[in-house]
């Protein structure tokens, strides 16, 4: 899996292990375990109400409430009968109307995913929705066309349902943002999107750990070695989100008290035809890890060919190898990379569960909106 051998120390490793077990926002840790034994009937029940009735079915959230579901829907594109429209992943409103376009034609549900239910981004599109849901539809069908994952107590989205009825679910209160993909906030998308989440979950409780924490102090061996910046590289185009919903858990995991590996992406070769020059002759504080999906013949000469031309580049390459392009893969992956992730922040010695910066904007942004 991995190409060299990272300088790893045991007993760091447990305590760290234990101090994520004990952290109240571990609940992902166990997460595929509790998913698997509960079964995932309900959701797979829901999942049916939210498509019937609709041609169309648009998913509000932001961060770890989108780009989990998103990549793995980009990658497999599983065959479905409704039509996944995104929104209230940023505040453009142009974007907004695009999306709202995208269903002007076609009855439609939508599925607001907000563990907080107070994030700006999608509270402003579920509001542009449900008005026209209101209007094409009425009151109390606009209702029935809206299903909500919010958190199970408090934030306005959760008042709102209560009130309304709204079928859904409660986020578990010990899984951040980030961590979710394999909660109720990806597993509902997922199957309203026709994936096999049954295999998805068996997928995650089969990933290698062992790996995880090899990877975790490699990245952090190479951090410690000043290459600061780590270039997630992919060869499939549809796994491009995949690369994404990856910045998003390392740079909000790692990113704070002046320490982390600034993570970034690219897709070959399309890229090697533009950042593919950097990657061979540019500055050399940065190291690429390639996730190996299986591929046809001549794009798995270009993985050989890439991974010598920048090894003898100066670049330092790790390998993932992933074991199937499907759901078990992708369900590996992730936890793959979550536990790795949980561990690597450790070992910068920066909480992996909280996203202190990701305030400081919002309160900007709240000064110039008040006035
Ligand atoms: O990882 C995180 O906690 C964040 O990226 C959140 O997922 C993101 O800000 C969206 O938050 P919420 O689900 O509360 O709307």
């Amino acid at each position: 899996m991995v190409n060299f051998n990272p300088v790893m120390d045991a007993v760091r490793t447990a305590q760290i292990l234990s101090e994520i077990r004990e952290d109240k926002m571990s609940g992902w840790l166990e997460l595929p375990k509790r998913m698997h034994e509960a079964g995932l009937g309900q959701i797979k029940e829901v999942a049916e109400k939210v498509r019937a009735g609709s041609r169309a079915v648009v998913f509000i959230g932001i961060g770890g409430s989108y780009l989990g579901h998103r990549a793995i829907i980009e990658a497999l594109r599983p065959r479905s009968e409704v039509k996944i429209v995104y929104a209230g992943n940023s505040l453009s409103m142009r974007e907004l109307e695009l999306a709202m376009n995208e269903v002007a034609l076609m009855d439609f549900s939508v599925v607001v995913l907000s563990k907080s239910g107070t994030t700006l981004e999608p509270a402003i599109a579920f509001d542009a929705f449900k008005k026209e849901l209101i209007s094409r539809y009425g009151e109390e069908e606009a209702k029935r066309r809206i299903f909500v994952v919010t958190d199970g107590k408090t934030g306005a989205l959760h008042d709102e349902a209560i009130a309304n009825k709204y079928i859904g679910f409660a986020v578990p209160e010990n899984v951040g943002g980030r961590y979710s993909v394999l909660s109720t906030v990806g597993l509902l998308p997922l199957a309203v999107a026709g994936v096999d989440i049954d295999a998805l979950i068996e997928g995650a409780m089969d990933a290698d750990k062992e790996a995880a924490m090899k990877y975790a102090w490699m990245r952090y061996n190479l951090g410690a070695r000043d290459y600061d910046t780590e270039v997630f590289a992919t060869f499939e185009p549809c796994t491009a989100y995949f690369n994404e919903w990856l910045k998003q858990l390392f740079g909000e995991s790692e990113g704070k008290d002046g320490q982390g590996v600034l993570p970034t992406s690219v897709v070959y070769s399309t890229d090697l035809h533009s950042l593919g020059q950097f990657m061979q002759e540019g500055r050399r504080n940065l190291f690429e890890t390639i996730i190996d999906y299986p591929t046809d013949e001549i794009n798995a000469k270009a993985v050989v060919a890439v991974r010598k031309a920048h090894a003898e580049g100066g670049i330092p390459v790790l390998d993932i190898k992933v074991s199937s392009f499907d759901e078990r893969g992708f369900g590996e992956l992730i936890y793959f990379f979550e536990l790795a992730c949980a561990v690597s922040a450790k070992l910068f010695g920066v909480n992996p569960f909280n996203q202190p910066g990701v305030e400081a904007y919002k309160a900007e942004l709240k000064k110039l909106i008040q006035g």
